[in-house]
């Protein structure tokens, strides 16, 4: 990293590759969104169940430099105005990251501008400054297909995991219990919707885990509804898929906003921040919001196109370390695992 204060206004194009989303977007000082492209893979791999990892990588070569050149045309800016390159390290597949970087570090080099690598979790949590102005210490609620975290922000740019996921992401349990009950990939948005449509609730456990933990755990909860389905069928009886998806939802809910609001209040956070793919759950949303309304607690919640994987959340973040002069050198390597904590500026 160099270090040298930049104290005017920024341009960045940001790129993000990290899972099956191929995006660039071109956004003005870390908070105004000009463009942001995403092209989705869901298409080509829910044939499978799944992200394939290989295919997700030759798709994003495939792709990047369209998408580049559209968030370029479509913010109206040519390239001798983009200040500064910000690209996804990490965390991620890592064939995947390989093909952004690869591209951020090209293009920063063919351009003289600096390479600023960025923590995709630090994006998730920086969405919110797309639409609203963030509070210190903010909690932030990360729920992903890839990720379930509480992070306490204490000033601007610094990052305290406090609690993370033991298994399971949220998103990955969702998609996990969709698939038992017969849904396609992705099929997170399917068991929010036949959750609300339920008239029963099959009561399942609540993963609290020890006294006092911000931790989480999902596969117990996950494993709890395989088994209520085998057992409605030994007997012979068609189990309720709503009544579970219903029950699972509640218990998902119950032990991500209850530990999400008591974090925020040991920790006295002026505000909390929800953010990831799973923000869309309207479970979730709703809950957190009826609490951070009788705690007095600000809450911010992006909208949905901000929310599941864009690179318009890369360019948020990394604004922070281009005011604070904080660059990357052209050997960044791409990451599976970067620690969010040591991203802080
Ligand atoms: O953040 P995201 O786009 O990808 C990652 O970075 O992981 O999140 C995608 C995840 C998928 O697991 C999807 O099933 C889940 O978010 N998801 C939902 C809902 N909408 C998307 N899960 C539960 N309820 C929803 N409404
Ligand atoms: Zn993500």
């Amino acid at each position: 990293m160099t270090s040298a204060e930049n104290k005017n206004g920024s341009l960045l194009l940001a790129i993000e590759t990290s899972c099956d989303e191929t995006s660039a977007a071109i956004v003005r000082d870390g908070r105004t969104v000009l463009s942001n492209i995403v092209s989705s893979q869901i298409e080509t791999h829910r044939r499978f169940g799944g992200v394939v990892p290989e295919i997700a990588s030759r798709k994003h070569v495939e792709s990047i430099t369209m998408i580049v050149q559209e968030a370029l045309t479509e913010a109206g800016v040519s390239r001798q105005n983009i200040d500064a390159v910000a690209v996804t390290q990490g965390p991620g597949l890592i064939g995947a990251l390989l093909v952004g970087v690869v591209a951020g570090k090209a293009l920063a080099m063919a351009w003289d501008v600096p390479l600023i690598g960025t923590h995709h979790i630090a994006g998730h949590i920086y969405a919110n400054r797309l639409i609203g102005e963030i509070v210190y210490p903010a909690l932030a609620l990360v729920v992903s297909g890839g990720h379930t975290e509480l992070v306490l922000l204490p000033e601007e740019g610094v990052f305290r995991i406090i609690g993370r996921t033991r298994d399971d992401a949220v998103g990955e349990a969702y998609d996990k219990v969709a698939r038992a009950l017969s849904f396609p990939y992705p099929g997170g948005p399917h068991v929010d919707k036949l959750a609300w449509q339920a008239e029963e609730e099959i009561a399942l456990p609540r993963a609290w885990l020890e006294e006092g933990s911000y931790d989480f755990s999902f596969s117990g909860l996950k494993s709890a509804v395989l088994a209520e389905i085998n057992r409605a069928k030994m007997k012979g009886l068609e189990p309720s898929f709503a009544a579970l998806a219903r029950g699972f939802q509640n218990s998902v809910v119950d032990v991500v906003t209850t530990k999400a609001m008591r974090a925020a209040s040991e920790f006295g956070a002026r505000q909390m921040l929800l953010c990831g793919g799973v923000a869309a759950n309207r479970g979730i949303r709703e809950r957190l919001a009826a609490l951070c309304e009788a705690a007095a607690l600000p809450l911010l919640v992006p909208p949905m196109a901000l929310c599941s994987d864009n690179a318009a959340m890369i360019g948020a973040a990394a604004e922070l370390k281009w005011r604070r002069g904080q660059f990357s050198t052209l050997d960044l390597a791409a990451s599976a695992q970067v620690s969010l904590e040591e991203w802080s500026v």
